[in-house]
């Protein structure tokens, strides 16, 4: 059901409560937190553009991290303040919480086209408990509801799905922002009936993440390229050696059951012909999280769908990435999400910058490019390639919960057109 959006409202002079994902990457240098990737606050600029025209007053809402209902200074939202203003050219406002007499009298404060930001929503653990009272007091700050943040959406939380429903209860209106709207029309409609070749790159560590992914996108592609860890998983299910790789020997049936169905529905589905493999040599030490340091030793390529006993599969083969070079130039839609292999270790990264090279000159002969979220985008910014392909997801979790055909609490919370 299609849902109504901010382009539907007059917010004029209305206070507009807008939940965004600000979950963004941070560290710390020097001191202080800095943000490592502007681009989901980026990603909410034509929102809050389209807002400030229709002269809302602006009270933005976000998660950080998770810490789990305690105040965290490493956590705090401030520092997004800082940057959402200089990328708006506008001030933001900042209070220190969500709730309460200093966030409502800010609020209340502001004039059309203000913008304040809350602090995170998750020092409060009645966020992640969707707790009415709470959504109650987050309500009200504003009189109209807008979430646009994707990334959250498949989280029913206070400020995602419960602040919805208490708003919708007193009459007031609950909308998508612009990129909401994005999101759901390339992972959503865009695939629905995509323009064919439909041609699917999915990679990444586990089956058990991308089973349903890869069960309903069966039903929707001409072709499946497999990559990442879970290829091994299937090379299990194969009857193969799979050395040291990570599997999940559990999910072998799953496999099957996956291959058994490419065949029914006549689907292309591809697994990596050869590797690079490597021999991991536990180093005696212990990284930061106080988990053992591995290096991996002895980089080559296996021409063999066994991976030898002392060995693990770490990225595809020179074979592979030819073959996928070929397959994707032919695509018209191409849906890509997980990595082909440890891309962020230089002699295991060649397979996922091929493809993020070839899924970008598909893009340039005219291809539809959609890209699902989390480490796939890492993986192209890496590559420098994020601007050359056509729709890049803000969601992690949510892009694939979306992709599995899931309802997702955040945007089912919203008014219907
Ligand atoms: C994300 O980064 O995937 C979203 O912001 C959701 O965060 P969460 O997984 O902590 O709910
Ligand atoms: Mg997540």
């Amino acid at each position: 059901m299609p849902k109504l959006t901010i382009n539907d409202l007059d917010v004029r002079g209305k206070r507009v409560f807008v939940r965004v994902d600000y979950n963004v990457p941070m560290e710390e240098k020097n001191g202080q937190m800095v943000i490592n990737d502007v681009t989901r606050v980026k990603e909410t600029l034509p929102t809050l553009e389209r807002l400030i025209e229709k002269g809302a007053r602006i009270i933005l809402a976000s998660h950080l991290g998770r810490p789990k209902g305690r105040r965290e200074p490493s956590l705090s939202l401030r520092p997004v303040a800082a940057c959402l203003a200089e990328l708006i050219h506008r001030p933001v406002a900042f209070v220190d919480d969500c709730i309460g007499p200093k966030a409502e009298k800010t609020a209340e404060a502001l004039q059309p086209g203000d913008i304040l930001l809350l602090e995170n929503v998750r020092f409060y653990a009645e966020e992640e408990a969707n707790d009415l009272a709470f959504a109650g007091k987050l309500a009200r700050l504003a009189e109209v509801y807008v979430n646009d943040a994707f990334g959250a959406a498949h989280r029913a939380h206070a400020s995602t799905e419960g602040v919805a429903r208490v708003v919708a209860k007193r009459g007031g209106q609950c909308v998508s922002g612009l990129l909401m709207v994005r999101e759901l029309k390339f992972l959503g409609e865009e695939l629905e009936n995509p323009e064919r070749p439909f041609v699917v790159i999915l990679g990444g560590a586990k089956v058990s993440d991308k089973i349903k992914v890869i069960d309903r996108l069966l039903e929707k592609a001409d072709t499946i390229l497999i990559g990442g860890a879970m290829t091994y998983t299937f090379r299990l299910a194969l009857g193969r050696k799979v050395g040291k790789s990570l599997v999940e020997p559990d999910r072998v049936d799953v496999a099957s059951a996956a291959l058994e169905k490419a065949k029914t529905r006549r689907v292309e589905f591809l697994l990596p012909g050869d590797n690079i493999v490597a021999t991991p040599v536990d180093t005696g030490k212990l990284n930061q999280k106080g988990k053992p340091v591995i290096e991996y030793q002895n980089p080559r390529v296996n021409d063999s769908l066994d991976i030898p006993e002392t060995e693990e599969g770490m990225d595809i083969g020179p074979r592979t990435i030819a073959l996928y070079r070929d397959i994707i130039p032919r695509a018209q839609t191409i849906l890509w999400n997980g990595p082909m292999g440890v891309f962020e270790d230089k002699p295991f990264s060649q397979g996922t910058m091929a493809v993020a090279r070839a899924v970008a000159a598909a893009t340039q002969k005219g291809a539809k490019s959609i890209i699902g979220g989390g480490d796939t985008v890492k993986a192209l910014n890496l590559a420098g390639l994020a601007d050359q392909v056509t729709f890049v997801s803000t969601g992690g979790g949510a892009s694939l919960e979306f992709l599995e055909g899931k309802e997702l609490p955040g945007v089912a919370a919203l008014s219907d057109r």
